[in-house]
């Protein structure tokens, strides 16, 4: 009993997992105000490349400030994403469902 106990345990902290992603929160934190609750304010360029908005949010755009002293680079592909499917989709409660 104790043994499985222990198994599990180190079995959670060695499994390499993605880090929880944070995107709707991140997003309804800091990027809400200006893009509004569905990207509706400011809503995404449909002929930007996905390089040109990781930049965006990296190292700002216009009125945008920078947010790479913040977001890992991964975090900023996420949060990316998670806009591009607001945007498409409308509100999204729940990032991770299928
Ligand atoms: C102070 C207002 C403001 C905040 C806060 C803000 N943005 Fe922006 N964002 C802008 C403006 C202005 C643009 C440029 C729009 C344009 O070029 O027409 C922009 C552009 C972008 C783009 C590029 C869009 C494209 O398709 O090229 C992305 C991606 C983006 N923002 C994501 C974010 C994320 C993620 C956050 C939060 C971490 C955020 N923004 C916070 C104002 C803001």
């Amino acid at each position: 009993m104790i043994f499985l106990f222990i198994l599990a345990i180190s079995a959670m902290a060695e499994e390499p997992r993605e880090p929880e992603d944070k995107s709707a929160d991140i997003y309804r934190s800091y990027c809400v105000s200006c893009h509004g609750e569905n990207v509706e304010k400011i809503p995404l360029n449909p002929e930007s490349t996905a390089e040109q908005r990781i930049v965006a949010v990296s190292l700002g755009v216009s009125s945008m400030p920078p947010y790479n002293w913040m977001l890992g680079d991964e975090e900023v592909k996420r949060v990316i994403k998670f806009m591009e499917q607001l945007q498409a989709n409308g509100r999204i409660e729940d990032p991770q469902a299928p």
